[in-house]
């Protein structure tokens, strides 16, 4: 069996984040997406793995060379523009051949991996096997409908009236009845070939496609606050470790993750949280939920629920919550008088204000 990762795509529901960098390499934890899912699929044993990537080719290869992945034999696949998930197969054709395969979208989170799911389906081997989770908005997803019995009657791809609210994960196995699927099917009013349609192909052909509902998923909707809480729940599950330099006038309490060469001067971290290599904490408060990334420095200044990805710098402030910060992003205060909010965004920012 082998393991198709799409990480082609645009993400433009995650900016401005996604404006300067690939959407499967936002940090959760401090760890791009991407690797969760490059260490699910290992963890399921699957070797072999192909990456279909796009305009970020270059970014994409760099982090996952950076990774350390080496019990993967990993394949870069091209894809000439994001026309699609089916179309990704479609380009990923002889790479697949005739093995069954995973595929898995790499801006998809999933809690607790997919180890199970590959098990059963190597087990059962089905023609397709869908993952499912209930969302609040199904309209930005693929949306299943089931019989009573459960079986999957009807898909549709972000429907404006959803027939269910279980959403299509991005997680998919298939054997390789997929191929005459994905090159039957027409694009969609999007343009794309989707995925969704050829699975929808292959239930019109009464062929045995099954379907699991999970629950701890993620997925880059742009909802900030979805992210901060995946963030918060795999900090709850982060080993603690210090590796950096704590001074004795600070004290750290609980979950907490000091990668090696962060310094931490005279200030309080209240886990679960992690501070990423090169960062400097000095004078300041990080508390729960709290993810700073590598090279970052945080003087005098309190932090808490929040992600802070690398380069950035926040000086005097307080408190700041419940944030998604992006790279080499300067936060200060404002001048005493007057008493006003400088603000240099930018395009796609959002921000709120306590006034
Ligand atoms: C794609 C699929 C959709 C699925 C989603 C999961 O959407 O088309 O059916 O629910 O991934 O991540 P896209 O990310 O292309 O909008």
């Amino acid at each position: 069996m082998k393991a198709l990762v799409l990480s082609g795509g645009t993400g433009s529901r995650l900016r401005p984040i996604t404006h300067t960098s690939a959407k499967q390499l936002v940090p959760v934890a401090n760890k791009p997406v991407l690797f969760y899912v490059l260490e699910a699929i290992a963890d399921a044993g699957i070797t072999e793995v192909g990456i279909v990537v796009g305009e970020t080719a270059d970014e994409i290869r760099a982090a996952v060379d950076s990774g350390g992945f080496t019990g993967l034999d990993i394949t870069y696949i091209p894809q000439e523009a994001p026309l699609g998930l089916a179309h990704a197969v479609r380009v990923a054709q002889d790479f697949l051949g005739d093995d069954d395969f995973l595929m898995y979208l790499g801006d998809n989170f999933i809690v607790g991996g997919v180890t199970g799911l590959v098990e059963e389906f190597r087990a059962t081997r089905p023609d397709a096997q869908i993952l499912l989770t209930r969302v609040p908005d199904p309209t930005a997803f693929g949306v299943a409908e089931l019989d009573e019995h459960g079986a999957v009657i009807g898909l549709e791809e972000k429907p404006e009236k959803p027939k269910s609210d279980l959403a299509l994960v991005g997680v998919y196995l298939f054997t390789p009845a997929i191929h005459e699927a994905v090159r039957s099917i027409e694009p969609s009013w999007r343009g794309e070939l989707e995925i969704t349609h050829a699975i929808q192909w292959l239930i019109d052909r009464q062929r045995d496609v099954r379907s699991t509902t999970i629950s701890g998923y993620w997925k880059d909707t742009g909802n900030v606050g979805d992210m901060l809480e995946v963030n918060r729940t795999v900090l709850e599950t982060v080993e603690p470790r210090i590796d950096g330099d704590v001074d004795e006038a600070s004290e750290i309490v609980g979950r907490v993750r000091i990668a090696p060469g962060a310094v931490v001067r005279d200030s309080r971290i209240v886990g679960p949280a992690v501070i990423g290599t090169g960062t400097e904490i000095t004078g300041s408060y990080v508390g729960p939920f709290t993810s700073i990334s590598q090279e970052c420095r945080l003087t005098d200044s309190e932090i808490e629920f929040s992600i802070v990805l690398p380069g950035s710098s926040i000086t005097g402030v307080r408190r700041v919550e419940a944030s998604l910060i992006g790279r080499s992003v300067e936060v200060t205060p404002a001048p005493r008088a007057p008493a006003a909010h400088r603000l240099i965004l930018g395009d796609h920012s959002k921000v709120q204000i306590s006034s």
